[in-house]
């Protein structure tokens, strides 16, 4: 069967929003499996830019549906909005272009005040989360608290379910807090206005669809968010995200078996990034972080935060690649590199006086390692206008190669700007 999962192989914005865009022109449904409105995924088609947050990154190709599966937290709002604006866009022209599942956690306005109120209180302590709800909203599901996008659709249940859970909420936010509470009523008159909107989207089992999907033959794309280091379980805890980042992840979130899958992709950029607080081996120093800030534009989709910079962790690679199951790579923003003398890629690291090359899985370890540096020779071209991976200067083909040589596993995918006509292939997606 041909299932695909395209997963971040890093702290997230590796560049995701681009390859499942530029790979949907060969599929036929593309899913999202996890996360929530914290995912920004930019998408440049025509120089036109495109951010999206919830739905996939699949949507611009009109024969091409797309899904959001269980696994999501939906910020109700956010999709309401995203759905207008690829309307008045000219598209989302069909209701049938995208589905969303009933059993969808809903994320609310009092999701996003906790989790805004908690990292006010946590001061220095802080995850540096995108304010967006997201722990407080899986939360809410872990608890069985959690109102499902199948319950908008029910008015006596929904206005239950959001009494009791306003009453244990109202009680933190007023009283630990001290804010002011979110009222049941114009909350409650707010989501029955937008569930009829949303109506024509619903979908009561996208388990199913997938499954028929690619029972049929399809194929089928699973659209990862965030990143490998930024999973519940097996990334920099607690400076992680809410959900599991790494492919299980895509078989969890949509209901269907790990046999569908016949490639997984891990995304990663040529040097690598993060925003929020916790551990980050290779960072740089401030000056030439600014520098791969400017001229990578690495800055947050969703929050316009700055994001901290360093250079390629091979040793943080090779664990997503393990943790995932990797079967290839897409090496994004190569361009960006363009005009160092010098390219530094982390090889091993030494912990306590000793060298080591596998990642220490605590984060207070990861704290503590000194990353050790393979110098390769920079180019000075700007690779902007190249379409083929043959015209590449001849050190940033070294660089490729030695990438990866060093992790074991292909490269499928080279990518030299944000334009879909800025993609090189070394081989093709369905092969
Ligand atoms: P949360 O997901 O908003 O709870 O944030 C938890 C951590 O994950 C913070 O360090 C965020 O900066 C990070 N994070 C969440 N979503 C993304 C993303 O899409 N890209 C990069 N980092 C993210």
């Amino acid at each position: 069967m041909a299932g695909i999962v395209v997963v971040g192989a890093q702290w997230g914005d590796e560049g995701k929003g681009k390859v499942v865009d530029v790979f949907s022109a060969h599929a036929d449904l593309v899913v999202r499996y996890q996360g929530g409105a914290n995912a920004g995924h930019t998408l440049v088609v025509n120089g036109v830019k495109t951010v999206l947050h919830l739905i996939p990154s699949g949507v611009l190709h009109p024969k091409c549906s797309c899904m959001i599966a269980p696994g999501v937290v939906l910020d109700i709002e956010e999709v309401v909005k995203e759905i207008r604006d690829l309307k008045a866009a000219g598209v989302l022209t069909n209701s049938e272009q995208l589905k969303i599942s009933d059993q969808c956690t809903v994320l609310l306005s009092y999701h996003r005040k906790l989790d805004a109120a908690r990292e006010v209180a946590a001061g220095n302590e802080k995850i540096g989360t995108t304010g967006k709800g997201i722990g407080p909203a899986y939360e809410d599901r872990a608890s069985r608290k959690a109102i499902l996008f199948g319950d908008l659709f029910d008015r006596e249940r929904l206005k239950g379910k959001l009494e009791a859970s306003l009453k244990e909420k109202n009680f933190l936010i007023e009283k630990y807090y001290k804010q002011e509470p979110v009222e049941v009523e114009p909350l409650f008159n707010r989501l029955v206005e937008l569930a009829a909107e949303l109506e024509p989207y619903r979908s009561k089992d996208t388990s199913l669809v997938v499954h028929r999907a690619l029972k049929a033959g399809k194929k089928v794309l699973f659209e990862g968010a965030q990143g490998t280091m930024l999973d519940l379980l097996h990334g920099t805890y607690p400076y992680v995200t809410s959900s599991s980042t790494i492919t299980g992840s895509a078989c969890i979130g949509t209901g269907i078996g790990p046999s569908v899958m016949q490639k997984i992709v891990g995304i990663t950029k040529a040097y690598t990034t993060r925003v929020g607080s916790g551990p980050f081996p290779t960072e740089m120093n401030e000056t030439l972080s600014e520098r791969l800030r400017q001229e990578g534009g690495e800055f947050g989709a969703t929050t316009g935060r700055p994001r901290r910079c360093g250079w390629l962790d091979l040793v943080a690679l090779k664990y997503a690649i393990r943790v995932n199951g990797l079967t290839s790579l897409a090496l994004m923003k190569l361009d960006v590199l363009s005009g160092h003398e010098k390219i530094e890629v982390c090889t091993a690291y030494r912990l306590d006086g000793v060298e080591i090359k596998e990642l220490p899985v605590s984060s207070n370890d990861l704290s503590r390692v000194e990353p050790i540096y393979r110098t390769l020779n920079g180019w000075s071209e700007d690779l902007r206008n190249v379409r083929a991976i043959q015209d590449l200067p001849q050190a940033a083909r070294d660089f490729i190669q030695f990438i990866a040589t060093e992790v074991a596993t292909p490269i499928d995918v080279v990518s030299v700007g944000p334009g879909r006509e800025q993609t090189l292939w070394i081989k093709p997606l369905f092969s």
